[in-house]
């Protein structure tokens, strides 16, 4: 029998073809033009620059223009002139991770940087830049996630598959929360990116704040600010990919990405080299296109697991308004304001309950629970509100009775809220030492 022309043609098509090339036409700054291959790439295509020494340095496609690919490096443009030979890497990026990757520090490309040796790799490949499953296939957020931090399982519980923000300025101990939350949360695997911290940064969260325990049960992927925007930005792919090869392998997966902001600013720095416009704030469109695609990606599955996500934001001076902060708040289901101000007066984690919340509270919680946490956050609004006046000795106790009762349990509630970094705390023991501070009947952890 003859073969199907259509099906070799298709045979031939799909087997992995490095013979086709394009040439270095100009070098502009993080800028790589290429002619002669323009229309066998694409927007996320890949292409190998051999510079002059022969060094391989992968790169990006980030648009065309006057008929040329514009391409970024994944790496430094050193030694690469006109002339250059650009060759086209034919397939999706793709990972092939496995259980054997817990433990273990990645850097964008899913390269092992731990000196632990090569990264076993397993038989199916993950997708670097997926898409979101369909909204329609997706299933609802599951049932209460312990994230082992008092402060958020009482007063912004989460629900598995959830998405929250992480609003705070530097030094405010976003680190340490996130340390926390990896190594006490009840889901079985964390995954975390760390994009555009210094590298000393890094070595501290992983070393004092992350330590082996943390480790053990977590995969980190690290971008460092020196690194080029390309691979900022990919590090932050490569934590959602490493994510979703676990939730598809049925688990609850906690994903950590600190920080969105500094994803969008490698975002920035792509656009604006390929000629996007500053739209807002300096800020091209292409930026407020890719953070939902990458926060969507989190959530969810259409199967058994699920991604939980807590994404950090830099909002300096505590301005909620600006672009990313704005942007970010509106796709997540909630955010947790940290304030330097509450750490000064050495209250940790920072955490701002009054100006946090999760969206999926009240509807998780038993209608004891509401009672409880709402009770709670009353008493905290009352103090809040005349905190200044207590301050100054001008409350005169007596003139109103609910803040009289604030200023009773304050020092309960702050004490509360308050968790060393070595402490960990579960769920059901939250409600019940909150419920004996207030001296409430007991609510259980269910919901
Ligand atoms: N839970 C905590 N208990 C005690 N100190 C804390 C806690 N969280 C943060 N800190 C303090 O705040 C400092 C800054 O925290 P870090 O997480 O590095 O901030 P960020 O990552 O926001 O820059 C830490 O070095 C530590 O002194
Ligand atoms: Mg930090």
């Amino acid at each position: 029998m003859q073969p199907d022309t259509d099906q070799v043609i298709a045979e031939i098509d799909a087997l992995p073809d490095h013979s086709i090339y394009g040439r270095v036409s100009s070098v502009l700054g993080m800028l790589v033009e290429v002619g002669g291959v323009e229309k066998r790439l694409s927007v996320g295509g890949r292409c190998r620059v051999i510079t002059r020494g022969g060094r391989v340095v992968p790169c990006e496609v980030v648009g065309f223009r006057a008929g040329k690919a514009l391409l970024m490096p994944f790496g430094t443009l050193d030694d690469i002139g006109l002339g250059c030979r650009a060759e086209v890497a034919e397939g999706q990026p793709a990972i092939t991770p496995t259980t054997g990757w817990l433990g273990r520090v990645v850097n964008a490309l899913g390269e092992p940087i731990d000196g632990k040796g090569p990264l076993p790799q397993g038989p199916r490949p993950t997708p670097i830049r997926a898409s979101p499953p369909p909204a329609h296939a997706r299933r609802r957020v599951g049932g209460k996630i312990d994230l082992g931090v008092r402060a958020i399982n009482t007063f912004l519980t989460c629900c598995k598959g959830q998405r929250m923000g992480i609003f705070a300025g530097s030094g405010v101990g976003k680190s340490v929360l996130m340390s926390m939350l990896a190594k006490y949360t009840a889901a079985q695997v964390s995954v975390i990116g760390l994009i555009g911290e210094r590298g000393r940064e890094v070595q501290e969260f992983l070393e004092a704040d992350l330590g082996p325990e943390g480790l053990a049960r977590s995969v980190v992927v690290v971008a460092t600010s020196d690194e080029p925007p390309l691979m900022r930005r990919q590090a932050a792919y490569m934590t959602m990919a490493v994510a979703e090869f676990f939730r598809d392998e049925g688990q609850d997966v906690l994903c950590l990405m600190d920080s969105v902001t500094r994803f969008a600013m490698a975002q920035r720095e792509i656009g604006l080299s390929a000629g996007e416009p500053p739209t807002t704030k300096g800020y091209p469109p292409t930026v407020f296109a890719e953070l939902p695609r990458l926060l969507e990606r989190a959530g969810p599955g259409t199967g058994e697991g699920t991604i939980s996500g807590l994404f950090t934001v830099l909002v300096e001076g505590g301005d909620m308004e600006e672009p990313i902060a704005d942007a970010v708040r509106g796709i997540l289901d909630g955010h947790i304001v940290m304030e330097r101000r509450i750490g000064e007066r050495g209250r940790y984690p920072a955490i701002n309950i009054l100006r946090s919340v999760s969206r999926t509270m009240p509807g998780c919680n038993t209608e004891e629970q509401n009672l409880l946490v709402t009770r709670a956050r009353r008493l905290m609004a009352a103090y809040a509100d005349m905190e200044e006046m207590i301050r100054l000795g001008a409350y005169r106790r007596g003139s109103d009775s609910m803040v009289d009762e604030a200023i009773h349990f304050q020092p309960a509630l702050e004490n509360f809220l308050r968790q060393g970094k070595d402490e960990r705390s579960d769920l059901g023991t939250g409600y019940s030492e909150l419920a004996a501070i207030l001296g409430m009947p007991a609510v259980g952890s269910a919901g």
